[in-house]
């Protein structure tokens, strides 16, 4: 074949080749399940506690009720006092693909510190049941705790998602909030939102909830759109968003936390890293941690996440992040960053799910330890210049811990699951829902990750 029809060939190759490969996966890329006709009753419902827009004093509120917008009030009242105040709510229509919801909102900030709160909230006649929620206290600025969920996205197990929630709150009263780590809602379906409302049980009402945006809150299309609800739910978006971007900081404590967008196409990720750099330049906070769905280091493959790893990696880790928070890959894993001198260090990357679904994993990106045999969740404190990060099973078991120390200019890390065995196994609903094939691969990969951690 002469020079000139291999110039030919060549691109005519790859176009044909790219033209196959989006026929085959146009349904995974850009295709959209329909969502089911709903209408929406007069009827409280979705109601949701999250913080404002200025900091750890301040709280919004979100609920759904009718498909027309009305008044909406919010009345709140600290413990102790005769008084209670009456907010008007801001409603909005949310038109989706298939129905509409009117999404109520009300914000209140510079409340007191270290106090208890009750609130409820009104339309008309309809009233919720009164609600509390607490403040820090002065004396606990440097010493808190949160958890966080990576995905909780449920499409049929919101029953035992509510169980496992309502005992994790149980067993953390103290927790001053919630962070998920994105893919609240299975589909942009009012029918999911349901579901994923029924498995955070009554954390939705006591705690602030933040979640960061997963793609599963995203329509698919050549250019990702939200779906209009996401940020009606969780309204700080609303007057933090930069474009089309759901971007928000906040401080709380010695904290500052900077949620990410990572779903959206590559350009748009350079605008939220001049966002994220500019944050974290202004930030005072002792300690910083971001949280973002996609993993910077990606568990399942080492060009997943490219784009993701390439804008956020070096402004994270000049900025010396203390920790990344991270999602949407249905596996266990963290690793530490080393310094100079080889001793651990921060960022600290973490991945984790909560999710039913588990997928095949990997091995990749160079974590310390990886989980694949359960659903997790993790306890971060603080306390002063300590950071405690561990990660529990959903059967409440310590599953990891590593300790972030502050000392000088640098924070090291020292790990404290040394003695907790790994649990690296085919997850049962893996090998239920993928089959035999993919179980067979799966196994053959745990079995290199295991030789090769036995080789380090
Ligand atoms: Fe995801």
């Amino acid at each position: 074949m002469s020079k000139r029809n291999i110039k030919i060939a060549i691109p005519l190759i790859l176009i044909i080749g790219l033209g196959i490969l989006t026929f085959i996966r146009w349904n995974a890329w850009f295709g959209n399940p329909e969502e089911p006709a709903y209408t929406t009753g007069k009827k409280i419902n979705r109601l949701t506690l999250t913080l404002g827009n200025n900091g750890e004093y301040s709280r919004a509120f979100s609920w759904v009720f009718g498909e027309e917008v009305g008044e909406g009030i919010l009345e709140i009242t600290e413990m102790g006092s005769s008084d209670t105040t009456s907010i008007p709510a801001t409603s909005e229509v949310c038109i989706s693909r298939s129905g509409k919801s009117a999404y109520y909102r009300a914000f209140v900030d510079q409340l007191s510190h270290g106090s208890t709160y009750s609130y409820r909230v009104k339309n008309g006649e309809f009233v919720s049941e009164w609600h509390q929620f607490s403040t820090l206290a002065d004396s606990a600025k440097n010493e808190f705790s949160f958890l966080y969920f990576g995905d909780i996205q449920d499409s049929d197990s919101s029953e035992l998602t509510r169980k496992l929630m309502n005992e994790i709150y149980d067993q953390n009263k103290g927790t001053q909030f919630v962070l998920l780590g994105g893919d609240f809602i299975e589909r942009p379906m009012d029918q999911y939102y349901n579901m994923a409302y029924e498995g955070l049980g009554v954390m939705a009402t006591e705690v602030p909830i933040l979640a960061v945006t997963g793609n599963h809150e995203y329509l698919k299309g050549i250019t990702r759109k939200i779906d209009s609800r996401y940020a009606h739910a969780f309204p700080y978006y609303l007057q933090s968003k930069v474009g089309d971007n759901h971007l928000f900081t906040f401080t709380y404590g010695n904290a500052q936390f900077f949620l990410l967008d990572s779903n959206r196409e590559f350009w748009n990720l350079s605008t939220q890293r001049d966002w994220l750099k500019k944050k974290l330049s202004e930030s005072k906070a002792k300690w910083k941690i971001v949280v973002l769905h996609h993993p910077i280091y990606s568990l399942r493959g080492d060009f997943n996440n490219l784009f993701v790893k390439h804008y956020f990696r070096p402004v994270i880790e000049e900025a010396k992040v203390d920790l990344v928070l991270q999602a949407h890959e249905h596996g266990y894993a963290r690793k530490t960053s080393f310094n100079e001198n080889g001793e651990a260090c921060t960022p600290l990357y973490t991945v984790s799910y909560f999710s039913e679904k588990a997928y095949f994993q990997d091995f990749c990106g160079d974590y310390q330890r990886w989980g694949t045999a359960n659903r997790y969740y993790q306890k971060i404190s603080i306390d002063n210049d300590t950071l405690v990060f561990r990660t529990y099973t959903d059967q409440h078991k310590l599953y990891d811990e590593v300790r972030l120390q502050k000392e000088g200019n640098s924070t090291l890390a020292f790990d404290l699951a040394t003695d907790i065995p790994e649990e690296v196994i085919v997850p049962e609903w893996f090998r239920n829902v993928k089959g035999e094939k993919k179980t067979k691969k799966y196994e053959k990969s745990i079995q290199e990750w295991k030789e090769r951690k036995k080789a380090k």
